[in-house]
This record gives C-alpha cells, sequence and structure tokens, in this order.
C-alpha cells in the first residue's frame, strides 16, 4: 500500500490529501500550522458526510477514508515513511526550496517529490535537492475532491520512472493524468483558460458584445458551464488581473496585457462573489 505524505493543508492540500485517502491510500497531511490542519480534518469530514446523506457514499466507506488522514505538524514524521510527497504550500519559491531541501534529507532516497505549484516549473524548484530526477510537478485542480484532472509536468531532469510513478498516483488517487514533456507558463488548461478569457475581454473591449452577452455565447455555444466572466467573478477577478499581469511582464507579450476594464474593477476593489459585487452582483 502507497505512503503519500502531503505537506500544506490549505485549500489544495486538504482535498489531495483526502481524495487519495478516499481510493485507499495511507496518508500523511503536514502544515506548520495546528489551525490549518484542524480546519482541514473538519471541512474534509463536511465533504464526506455531504455524499453520505446524498447516499453517494457509505458511512462506513467515508469513516475510513478520515482515518487514512493522519496530520502532523512535523515534516519528519509525515515524510519519513513516505513512498511519494505532494507539496501544496504557498506560491513562494524560497518557501517551497527549503521544503524541498529539507524533504530531501528526511524522506527515503526513492521517494518522488512532486509540486502543485500553479506557476512554477520543478527545475525551479529540483534544484535544492540532490534527486533532480525524482522531482516532477504534479498539479491538480480546484476544487479537488470534484476536478478529475491532474496535469503532470516534467523537468528537464525529471526520470521516465518518476513521470510514470507519478501518472500512476494520480491514477491510484481516481483521478486522470495528463503529462507535459516540457515545462511552460501555465500549462495546458491554464493557457487554453487565458487565452480564451483574453479574447472575450478583447471583445468586450473593442464594444463587439455586453459582457453578459459573451458568456451567454460560450456557455450555450461551448457548453462551458461558466462564461469567462461568471467564471472570473468565481475564482476572483484579482486572481485573473495578477495572473495576465504576471504572463505579460514575463513574457512582455501584449497579448497578455490586462484589460483595461479588468484592470478597472480591481482597482474599484469589485473582485467578484468574495467583494459582493464583480462582473455580477451577489
Ligand atoms: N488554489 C488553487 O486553486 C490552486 C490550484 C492548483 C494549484 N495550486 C497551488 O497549490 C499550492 C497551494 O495553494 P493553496 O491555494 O492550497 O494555498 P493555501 O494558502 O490555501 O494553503 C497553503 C498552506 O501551506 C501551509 N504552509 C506554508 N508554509 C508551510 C511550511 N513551511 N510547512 C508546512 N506548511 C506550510 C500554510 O499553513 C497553508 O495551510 C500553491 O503552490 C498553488 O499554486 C492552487
Amino acid at each position: 500500500m502507497t505512503t503519500l505524505a502531503v505537506v500544506g493543508a490549505g485549500s489544495m492540500g486538504a482535498q489531495i490529501a483526502q481524495q487519495a485517502a478516499v481510493h485507499g491510500v495511507k496518508v500523511r497531511l503536514q502544515d506548520q500550522s495546528e489551525e490549518q490542519l484542524r480546519k482541514a480534518v473538519e471541512s474534509n469530514r463536511g465533504h464526506l458526510m455531504r455524499r453520505v446523506e446524498k447516499g453517494k457514499l457509505d458511512q462506513h466507506d467515508a469513516e475510513a477514508a478520515l482515518g487514512r488522514v493522519r496530520t502532523t505538524t512535523e515534516l519528519g514524521e509525515a515524510a519519513g515513511g513516505a513512498d511519494f510527497v505532494i507539496e501544496a504550500v504557498f506560491e513562494n519559491l524560497e518557501v517551497k526550496r527549503t521544503i524541498f531541501a529539507e524533504l530531501d534529507r528526511i524522506a527515503p532516497p526513492q521517494t518522488v517529490l512532486a509540486s502543485n505549484s500553479s506557476t512554477m516549473g520543478i527545475s525551479q524548484i529540483a534544484g535544492a535537492t540532490s534527486r533532480a530526477g525524482l522531482c516532477v510537478n504534479m498539479h491538480f485542480f480546484y476544487p479537488v475532491l470534484v476536478m478529475d484532472l491532474v496535469e503532470i509536468v516534467r523537468g528537464p531532469s525529471t526520470s521516465d520512472e518518476t513521470v510514470e510513478r507519478a501518472m500512476s498516483m494520480a491514477r491510484e488517487m481516481g483521478r486522470t493524468p495528463v503529462l507535459l514533456n516540457k515545462e511552460i507558463d501555465g500549462f495546458i488548461v491554464n493557457r487554453i483558460l487565458h487565452s480564451a478569457t483574453q479574447e472575450a475581454y478583447r471583445l468586450l473591449d473593442a464594444g463587439v458584445a455586453s459582457f453578459e452577452d459573451i458568456d451567454t455565447a460560450v456557455e450555450k455555444g461551448l457548453n462551458w458551464p461558466m462564461g469567462p466572466f461568471r467564471l472570473g467573478d468565481f475564482s476572483g477577478l484579482d486572481v485573473t488581473y495578477n495572473a495576465r499581469l504576471h504572463m505579460y511582464s514575463t513574457t512582455g507579450d501584449e497579448r497578455f496585457k490586462p484589460s483595461p476594464q479588468l484592470e478597472a474593477k480591481v482597482k474599484a476593489g469589485k473582485l467578484g462573489r468574495k467583494t459582493g459585487e464583480g462582473w455580477y452582483r451577489y
């Protein structure tokens, strides 16, 4: 049986741990904060119990899955006996490199070290370890208990065997992996999403249609569950804006320049659902 260590028990780490445990994997979930660990366990219990209420999960299986996640604030306790580690801490390069260096000392020599980073290729992190061949990106999607996809991204030093082990780990967790053979900003999904969203903003800025009609066109014509403006409100317009700004500043490519109307929303503090207003009112 695989033992998985998940480092970081925030929105992503908590559910990555639970998703694996639902599929029979033994999990050690680590966070520096006791409070975060407590919240993660409570939130996961809520998710699984809602499935039980809906008749989608047996009560006994839910309790067993919850019982398979053990929490700790000690990295050594989490990773010391792990076959596989997935890191999901803050999106900060120095924090991630420090954790990978520690994991390299603590985890058994054949253990794979994966990062869930959305923007940092593993080549930026793996150099902090002495096992770059065993390091890889595994990019899950929020909410992990619902979203089926995992993007596996190999760095220039990632070995074929590590890629295979990451693909197998994703499948063992009940998720569908896709492989990127090259590190690229935005990976596949966010790259395509950014291009489509950017086009939607261009249409809006050019006065071609209202944001409501662009959303309706995309929802009815492309069968997306949410149009780009509704989706932006859901994820937070600051997140959408900062992602564009990051792409624009790193590439200098005018195609990524944030829309003036998006910038105005962010400057006015209209960030979407979380502030009660974005493109729509909530
Ligand atoms: N939120 C998303 O939609 C999403 C989607 C895909 C990937 N990601 C990636 O997942 C990672 C985590 O994102 P998140 O949204 O879960 O963040 P989050 O802020 O919800 O959680 C981060 C967690 O890391 C913990 N942490 C920070 N430093 C630590 C340390 N040194 N040791 C142990 N724990 C530590 C924090 O206490 C916190 O619980 C990021 O790399 C992000 O890019 C996020």
